[in-house]
């Protein structure tokens, strides 16, 4: 345990960079990771520099129940990777209506997963609902919730402070204290991002956890095949302090000497 999902209504949002540089800095801070990519897009192992003549992939053989300790990538950033697999849009259309006929195809192994003490498991989702997230829902320890700075999130996160946005009854509550939100590509000299950051910090308060700067540095380390991992002014600082932030709210403690990989305490808040 934890199971931490990276998530949002809208795509091109900063999902998968900001899980891929979650999980490689948690990694890197001597903890177990396992980063699952639920997305057809198949681009997580692209950030965590997995080589693209690497086939392999887990979500699109699900089906099949494959062991996914089989499936798991070895990844420069010390995370373990179990990607998607081959591009293919009609056999991901199968797979949803597989998931939503049987969450178990997805929920059983994570589960299993997270039966290892000390293993923190990351998903990065494609955009909106997704039969994926949906089956794991329900097992989740943090949902994070990623928005851009601009005026399209300003419209929607009045509807997640309320909650609205999880839908409405049990489900819905008992996922609310659980849900957190970051802002990505913020630009101080931009007012309109500006604004949006005041908007949602006087609205959603603590569960506003960080914030990301609208950093070039990120398409550049992405073409270079690195991330931005060292603590450098901007992007690379953010990220710090947002898997800072994790770390607190998931009480995290400390492995025992960097690079440990053996087990650690967690506890639920
Ligand atoms: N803080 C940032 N500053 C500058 N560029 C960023 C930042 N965060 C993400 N990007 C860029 O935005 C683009 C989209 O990012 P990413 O692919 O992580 O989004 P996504 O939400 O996973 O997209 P999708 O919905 O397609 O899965 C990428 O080119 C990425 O390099
Ligand atoms: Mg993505």
């Amino acid at each position: 345990m934890p199971l931490i999902a990276f998530a949002s209504p809208k795509g091109g949002v900063g999902k998968t960079t900001v899980s891929a540089h979650m999980a490689a800095i948690l990694a890197r801070r001597g903890h177990q990771v396992i980063a699952i990519d639920l997305d057809p897009q198949n681009a997580l192992r692209m950030h965590l520099g997995v080589p693209m003549r690497e086939e392999g992939g887990f979500l699109c053989d699900l089906e099949s129940r494959p062991n996914w300790r089989d499936c798991l990538v070895e990844t420069p950033s010390g995370v373990k990777l179990l990607p998607f697999g081959p591009q293919d849009p009609l056999r991901a259309l199968e797979l949803s209506v597989a998931l939503m006929q049987d969450p178990s195809l997805l929920a059983e192994p994570v589960r299993d997963m997270l039966a290892t003490p000390g293993q923190i498991v990351i998903i990065d989702s494609p955009p909106g609902p997704n039969a994926g997230l949906t089956a794991i829902t329900s097992m989740l320890d943090l949902m994070v919730l990623i928005l851009l700075a601009d005026g399209g999130s300003a419209a929607i996160i009045p509807q997640i402070a309320s909650n609205r946005f999880l839908g409405r009854g049990t489900l819905a509550s008992r996922m609310a204290d659980r849900g957190v939100v970051i802002l990505n590509q913020v630009d101080a000299a931009e007012p309109l991002s500006d604004a949006v950051l005041d908007m949602a910090q006087a609205t959603l308060g603590k569960r506003l956890i960080g914030a990301i700067c609208r950093d070039q540095g990120l398409a550049e380390a992405l073409a270079d095949r690195s991330m931005l991992l060292d603590g450098e002014e901007g992007a690379g600082e953010d990220f710090q302090l947002l898997a800072d932030a994790l770390v607190a709210r998931l009480r995290l403690t400390k492995p025992e000497r960097p690079g440990y990989r053996g087990l650690f305490e967690w506890r639920r808040p």
